[in-house]
């Protein structure tokens, strides 16, 4: 094996590398670890959303308001139109989704990425709606059809979503949500 990353065939000589830490002391009292959600219900269940959708939580950062999960439309349908003052990262996994104010369709493996301080409506016209993988940062303000804000959603709204859901049917809360 040579060069940066290689990547071997066998799967016989796998180990665990000792890399070297300059601050190990420091790392052992603060590092955050990483988190593993499984896909099934159990380790995240799909909260409603509206009559026709439901989000499934993945992760709630609170220090920097970033929020993941899969938002799933079961139907064709609409997400109201919305401004974000964060980034967003999102892939479609199933489906199809536009947004009304943009040109493109994207359908599943597309990747989309939003910026902070666009408002867009988000519509699927797919039969079987839309998966949507989201990685979300900042608020997001929801805006009425007279463009008069309804409500703004952040972590907090998600946590709340996800915990008055599992509280309400007796669920577990998995500590692995949060960062
Ligand atoms: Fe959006």
């Amino acid at each position: 094996m040579s060069g940066i990353g290689a990547v071997t065939k066998s799967n016989s000589n796998y180990k665990i590398i000792d890399v070297p830490e300059n601050h190990k002391k420091v790392l052992d009292r603060h590092l955050v670890p990483g988190g593993f959600v499984g896909h099934e219900e159990v380790d995240s269940p799909w909260v409603p959303f509206g009559d026709n959708a439901a989000i499934r939580h993945l992760a709630f950062d609170v220090r920097q308001n970033w929020y993941g999960n899969i938002l799933w439309i079961k139907e064709p349908g609409v997400i109201g139109t919305h401004k974000h003052r964060g980034q967003v990262i999102m892939m479609c996994l199933e489906g199809s989704v536009r947004y009304l104010e943009y040109d493109w369709l994207a359908k599943p493996g597309d990747f989309i990425s939003e910026a902070p301080g666009q408002a867009h409506t988000l519509v699927t016209e797919h039969p079987q709606g839309v998966k949507l993988f989201g990685w979300m940062q900042g608020s997001n303000e929801f805006y009425d059809e007279n463009g008069e804000h309804i409500e703004t959603l952040d972590v907090w709204w998600f946590i709340n979503h996800y915990e008055t859901y599992c509280r309400e049917n007796g669920l577990p809360i998995n500590e692995q949500l949060y960062r």
